[in-house]
């Protein structure tokens, strides 16, 4: 995987990298987390399968979060995840489709609160949150290697 993520002075980076095996997506994790902050906002999405859950386990395992925890909140729709450096609302909306009403959610008490938010299917939501965001698309190939485009703003 080649990559350097650098805290940037410039408003957005783009970049798009190749996770070969999982052993990569721990590595994007570790990246994620030195970006990643209380009250910031992680949105994930892309193909079933694709990874999300993956990632997010190991951005939890990087923040210092017992694995065992993390599972993706398919039905109750977020899972709160303590016991690391910054405490996880770990949100999955794929059970409520496009165009997801997230406003009954509580997102922004946890924003507030300090949680780190980490949202799967995060092209369903309509609104924007307003707090930092970083956004990755996943892509799986036929060959199974995952694309992760990712977006950082640095507001
Ligand atoms: N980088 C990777 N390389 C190889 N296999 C991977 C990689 N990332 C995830 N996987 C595997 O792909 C499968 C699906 O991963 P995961 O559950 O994380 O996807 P997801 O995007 O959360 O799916 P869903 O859309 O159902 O929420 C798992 O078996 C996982 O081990
Ligand atoms: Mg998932």
């Amino acid at each position: 995987m080649k990559l350097i993520l650098l805290k940037c002075v410039t408003d957005m980076v783009k970049e798009t990298i190749e996770l070969e095996s999982e052993e990569d997506t721990r590595s994007l994790a570790r990246s994620l987390t030195s970006l990643l902050a209380p009250g910031h906002v992680l949105l994930l999405s892309g193909d079933l399968g694709a990874g999300k859950t993956t990632l997010t386990r190991y951005l939890c395992q990087e923040l210092g979060i017992d694995q065992g925890q993390v599972a993706s909140p398919t039905f109750t729709v977020i899972h709160e995840y303590h016991g690391g450096r910054i405490p996880v609302a770990h949100v999955d909306l794929y059970r409520l489709g496009p165009g997801a009403d997230v406003m009954d959610l509580g997102l922004y008490e946890y924003l507030e609160r300090g949680f780190l938010v980490i949202m799967e299917w995060a092209e369903f939501m309509t609104e924007a949150l307003e707090y930092p965001t970083v956004k990755v698309h996943l892509k799986l190939l036929p060959d199974g290697t995952r694309l992760a485009q990712l977006e950082i703003s640095s507001s």
